[in-house]
């Protein structure tokens, strides 16, 4: 399993310090939340963002577009150091083009898909993903609660995986803490977002603990 703190709640004047808190409390992955004020109704950063980040930090950074169009900056992102890059699944006509885009920068490619997007959608693009990302929330802010129906979703696509022998992972995203991650992880999810949870507490390491412990129990 994997956690991946989302900097979406981070303090922006601190960034580097909050990434490095996260680093050392425990974090596998970095999960950066671009936002472009259309795709979402929210306007978050770029892919500058994630370049001035990359010296700082061994993890790798797991970048989720919320922008209309996504494969026009998909070449940025790459370039400024992503290791993943996931697009929305509604957020353009030519899914299967920005995924190809993406690997031909041999980074790994992910599809996102919001609540309402069912998971029977991604079956002409699973062959050729690294990850899907099922958001438990609908997309734009952090500190919203989990939509439980969205656990249905993550049963489905783990079955399709087992019942095609793919290797993606499974990533949820949105309204994760102890009790949530739980359940995720019992319908098949292995990455796990958490903003809020996180960073909205004196001690990052400790609620990245207080995560893994859960799935354990
Ligand atoms: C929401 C973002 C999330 C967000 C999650 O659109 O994709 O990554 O940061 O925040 P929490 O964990 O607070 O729900
Ligand atoms: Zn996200």
């Amino acid at each position: 399993m994997k956690i991946a703190p989302s900097i979406l709640s981070a303090d922006f004047a601190n960034l580097k310090d909050d990434i490095l808190t996260a680093q050392e409390g425990g974090a596998d992955w970095i999960h950066v939340d671009s936002m472009d004020g259309h795709f979402v109704p929210n306007l978050t950063f770029g892919a500058n963002v994630v370049k001035a980040i990359r010296p700082h930090t061994s993890l790798p950074i797991d970048c989720h577009l919320m922008v209309e169009n996504p494969e026009n900056f998909v070449e940025d992102f790459a370039q400024a150091g992503a290791d993943y890059i996931s697009i929305q699944y509604e957020s353009t006509a030519h899914v299967n083009l920005a995924l190809q885009l993406i690997k031909s920068f041999d980074v790994k490619a992910g599809i996102v898909i919001n609540p309402s997007t069912p998971v029977s959608l991604l079956e002409d693009v699973l062959s050729m993903v690294d990850m899907v990302l099922v958001m438990t929330v609908n997309p734009g802010f952090g500190g919203q609660s989990f939509i439980p129906e969205t656990l249905n979703k993550i049963r489905k696509l783990d079955q399709m995986r087992t019942e095609n022998d793919y290797d993606f992972l499974i990533e949820v995203d949105g309204g994760i803490n102890p009790e949530t991650i739980k359940e995720c992880a019992e319908a098949g999810a292995n990455v796990f977002v958490a903003g809020s949870y996180v960073f909205n507490s004196d001690d990052p390491g400790e609620r990245i603990e207080a995560l893994k412990n859960a799935v354990r129990d």
